[in-house]
């Protein structure tokens, strides 16, 4: 037998229900606000992640799908949504046409990680991204939509919220925090390396005896430049005006380089140590990383997977029909009308001959509205024999009627 890859699943129903659900509900919620579905390839150029997710990072650095093709191209499995609907962007000619452009995608990213409870070597997102938009009204837009969407989906959250700064501020803070952090003793490993690569990436490191050296850090917060700190303060005020709490985390940095300014974070307490559900925020400047021309851009994406867990979905609907042949004889006139009524409707059926009282329970286990049957009777009568499952009620209508 041949499994599934480790940290790889298979999703079917009734937990691909769930899934159909999740991505429904995102998608109504995603198009109220103005977003349209952008698909992009898989399987994209490595150079794409190492200039936007940055060579530096756990994703590009450790966890990418990454091999040569038949061609020789260095390839690999995205390992998020982003990269590809910036350089989806960027081919379009979008950069240089100006105006604002709002996306959301879904689908199955890549990261070759240590598999565990919630988390996936290959999982799905659901995500969107808006370009074009400065303005930190859309920062806080993009925040009050994922609330909105959790909120339809009956998931509960705390949201996490910090400022990264930009190219004004975020250098004179880099100095600072390399000068605290060469004076550290005793950081882990992966710390040590990240001292002279990605030093900001030091301050989540989860280790506890990182966590207790770095008490002291400086803190990018205080020392914003004024654009930060008053696009800082500003999503602030939208987000308790529009009633959406959030704390802040001066250590959120995230695991991408490409962000400045706003990082957020949406995180649950129900799902054990992979707790991000969602995260997200703005990356003005990785549009021109990828050679377009600079255009301001803020997204999210959010983990289906983890959601799953969490969504509380609404009670099943029964909807349809089930139509079945009590005899021989009204199996074809059942085959014709079956295809016959799914013109306008959800119908299911049995190939087989059955008794009433098992095609009522075929009926009940698909959740469907009506059972409509066709024996002998029926046939002479032109007519079929039908039960509505909600109110019991049973009744005789012409097949043409039926038809209809
Ligand atoms: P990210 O934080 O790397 O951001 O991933 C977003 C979400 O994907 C996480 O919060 C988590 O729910 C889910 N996720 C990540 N890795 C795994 C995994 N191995 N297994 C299961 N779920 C996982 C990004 O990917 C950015 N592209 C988000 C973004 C869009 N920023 C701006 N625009």
């Amino acid at each position: 037998m041949v499994n599934a890859l480790r940290g790889m699943k298979d999703t079917i129903s009734p937990e691909s229900e769930i899934y159909s659900y999740v991505i429904e509900t995102c998608t109504r919620i995603a198009k109220h606000y103005g977003f349209s579905l952008i698909e992009t390839p898989i399987l994209e150029e490595t150079a794409l992640f190492k200039r936007s997710v940055g060579e530096s990072s756990d994703i590009v650095g450790k966890e990418m799908y990454q091999f040569i093709d038949k061609g020789g191209n260095d390839v690999c499995l995205r390992p998020e949504g982003t990269a590809g609907v910036v350089r989806a962007f960027i081919g379009q000619k979008y950069d240089k046409a100006g105006g604002i452009r709002r996306f959301f995608y879904h689908g199955p990213m890549f990261r070759y990680e240590r598999p565990q409870k919630g988390r996936l070597r290959q999982f799905h997102q659901f995500g969107a991204e808006t370009f074009g938009e400065a303005s930190v009204d859309e920062d806080a837009t993009i925040i009050i939509m994922l609330g909105h969407m959790f909120k339809a989906l009956g998931i509960g959250y705390t949201l996490e919220i910090n400022s990264l700064g930009c190219p004004t501020c975020m250098p004179s803070y880099r100095t600072q925090l390399v000068s605290f952090l060469s004076a550290l003793d005793g950081l882990c490993e992966d710390c040590e390396r990240r001292k002279q690569t990605n030093p900001i990436r030091v301050l989540d490191c989860k280790n506890d005896t990182c966590k207790s050296l770095l008490v002291g850090a400086p803190i990018l917060l205080e020392q914003l430049c004024e654009s930060c700190a008053t696009d800082f303060n500003r999503l602030k005020a939208l987000l308790q005006h529009a009633g959406v709490a959030y704390s802040i985390n001066t250590k959120l940095v995230r695991g991408l380089d490409y962000y400045s300014k706003t990082a957020f974070e949406f995180v649950s307490s129900d799902i054990g140590a992979q707790s991000a559900i969602a995260g997200g925020g703005r990356y003005d400047r990785l549009v021109e990383f990828l050679d377009g021309k600079p255009t301001p851009g803020v997204g999210f994406a959010m983990g289906i997977e983890r959601l799953m867990e969490l969504v509380k979905m609404p009670q099943m609907k029964r909807e349809g029909y089930y139509i079945g042949a009590l005899c021989e004889e009204a199996q074809e006139t059942v085959f014709d009308l079956v295809i016959e009524k799914r013109k306008n409707a959800r119908v299911l059926t049995s190939y087989d001959v059955k008794s009433l009282k098992n095609h009522l329970k075929q009926a009940d286990k698909n959740d469907v509205t009506f059972c409509v049957c066709i024996g002998e009777d029926e046939l002479a009568g032109h007519t079929v024999w039908i039960k509505n499952l909600e109110t019991k009620e049973e009744m005789l209508q012409s097949i043409d009627a039926f038809k209809e």
